[in-house]
């Protein structure tokens, strides 16, 4: 299992000190939630603080873009340096163009849906899809409670993925823990991000390695 641990719930005085631990403890990759206050109500970075993060960790970085219209922006991400870009499907009408464009940069390319976002709504692009990345809890804020409906999503975005012969990741997002993990993993998601769960555990490492081998 691919874990992602995100940094929402890290000490932002202290991100270079929380990441290097996360790099220690054997997380596979950082996961960057960029939020707006639009798109989401609360607010996180921007490009300056990914190109920060850059400097210090040599993990993938996954930019999870939480922000309305991403077309404006998907530029400055590229330019600081992330390996995956994520966008909403619901953020956008110009989800292909977007997606292209990250392609077109060697990047590789996400589509987030939010909970109540049926997985029809990306058939027409997965084509273009490295990561589809299944919001598991209200999004918007770390250690919201995991919804249980989001298994089917699961097995349905798995079903597609069959039927068209391709190779994307599946990932969830939000109430991640070992029981939830658990219940993900038997769905057929194969990269886990965990934030709560993870800054809240005494040992990074014991709380990293648990997902990791589920
Ligand atoms: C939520 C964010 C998540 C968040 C998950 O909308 O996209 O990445 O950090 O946090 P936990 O694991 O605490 O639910
Ligand atoms: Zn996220």
């Amino acid at each position: 299992m691919i874990v992602s641990p995100s940094i929402l719930n890290a000490d932002y005085l202290n991100l270079e000190r929380d990441i290097k631990q996360l790099e220690r403890a054997g997380a596979d990759a950082i996961h960057i939630d960029i939020m707006d206050g639009r798109f989401v109500q609360n607010i996180t970075w921007g490009p300056p603080t990914v190109s920060a993060i850059r400097k210090v960790t040599n993990l993938p970085l996954e930019v999870h873009l939480m922000i309305d219209k991403p077309e404006y922006n998907i530029k400055h991400y590229l330019e600081a340096g992330a390996d995956i870009i994520i966008i909403h499907q619901e953020s956008t009408i110009f989800l292909r163009k977007n997606l292209q464009a990250i392609k077109q940069a060697k990047v590789q390319a996400g589509v987030a849906l939010k909970l109540e976002t049926p997985v029809e709504t990306i058939v027409h692009c997965l084509d273009l899809i490295d990561v589809v990345l299944l919001i598991t809890c209200d999004e918007g804020f770390g250690g919201q409670v995991f919804h249980p409906q989001a298994l089917y999503k699961i097995s349905q975005i798995v079903k597609l993925r069959e039927m068209r012969h391709l190779n994307f990741s599946i990932e969830v997002d939000g109430g991640i823990g070992i029981e939830t993990g658990k219940q993900c993993k038997e769905a057929g998601a194969g990269r886990l991000v965990a934030g709560s769960f993870v800054f809240n555990h005494r040992k990074k490492n014991e709380a990293i390695q648990a997902l990791k081998s589920l």
